[in-house]
């Protein structure tokens, strides 16, 4: 399969993905001991690039590993590899959505050693992808999710490459034919596989607050501005599994879907089976913002 955007970042340099190479006793392949974050480029410019690097730099002193850049060089190391890769916004014409993948490991070292070795040297890699473009008649129509079990650790807080639990919920859905697993813990809504999950009850929006039980999404920040700007009342609090099931509207937020609307929860309606009219007001709201921000500095 062809790569679109074939030219990716390795540790300080620039090369072709395919000729990309790390060693197998890289720690991330051995253990999945690592951090990464997804950012969203919107005509050449990323969006809430401060944001997914104070999130990256946080997962890495969660798991007592050196961030190896400054916010700088990941800003220079992202605008590097969007211009090799044809990106770049010129001034002249707007380059296509994509998204960068910025992933940490700790290094690699001989032997299998669950303690780390001191002073590795982390694994840098970053790559770009094409952004995945939603048929809009699927965005129109909402989408489908199944609810599960969240099976996860004490620390879903550290955007950790070990996902796992992620993977098979993920799959569970799609075998189920929905888009989603949205996860329940001790009766309470978490988050989804890959989402975070807003919920709208008495039309108030509710989303669990950030913990260690969920990944304190850039998205949800993004929605959080976005209720606020347009007087939509919100808060921070936990959602019972009764309070998901009867809820008028469910929406999964997250920096590559941006806002789903959820019309089917276990293959039973929420609300009227449609998108609802919190979410196209916060919807329209978030399209026209990422637009607005086209050219600017980030
Ligand atoms: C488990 C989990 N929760 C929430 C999110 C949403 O985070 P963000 O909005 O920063 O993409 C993600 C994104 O991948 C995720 O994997």
């Amino acid at each position: 399969m062809g790569e679109p955007y074939p030219h990716c970042h390795l540790n300080g340099a620039l090369l072709r993905l395919r000729e990309a190479r790390i060693s197998p006793l890289d720690r991330s392949f051995l253990f999945g001991d690592g951090v990464y974050e997804v950012i969203p480029v919107y005509a050449g410019r990323p969006f809430r690039f401060p944001e997914h690097c104070a999130r990256l730099a946080r997962s890495c002193g969660e798991i007592r590993l050196r961030d190896p850049h400054s916010r700088t060089e990941w800003a220079a190391l992202c605008r590097e590899l969007l211009e090799r890769n044809g990106l770049a916004a010129d001034g002249k014409v707007s380059p296509p959505d994509c998204y960068i993948y910025l992933q940490v490991s700790r290094g690699s070292e001989y032997g299998r050693n669950h303690a780390p070795l001191p002073d590795l040297t982390p694994t840098v890699f970053a790559f770009c992808a094409p952004w995945p473009e939603r048929d809009a008649a699927v965005r129109s129509r909402g989408v489908a999710c199944v609810t599960a079990i969240d099976p996860r650790w004490q620390r879903c807080d550290i955007k950790s490459v070990a996902l796992l639990p992620n993977v098979l919920l993920r799959d569970q859905a799609a075998q189920a034919g929905a888009s989603e697993a949205i996860l329940l813990r001790d009766g309470e809504l978490t988050e989804g596989s890959s989402s975070t999950v807003h919920v709208v009850i008495g039309g108030e929006l509710r989303t669990p607050p950030d913990s260690w039980r969920i990944l304190p999404g850039t998205t949800r920040s993004v929605v959080e501005e976005l209720l606020e700007a347009l007087g939509i009342p919100h808060q921070a609090s936990a959602v019972s599994a009764a309070e998901l099931r009867s809820a008028e509207e469910i929406w999964l937020a997250s920096a590559t879907r941006e806002l789903d609307s959820v019309t089917t929860l276990d293959a039973q309606p929420v609300g009227r089976g449609v998108p609802g009219p919190l979410w196209h007001r916060v919807h329209a709201a978030f399209q026209t913002l990422k637009r607005r921000l086209e050219g600017q500095p980030w």
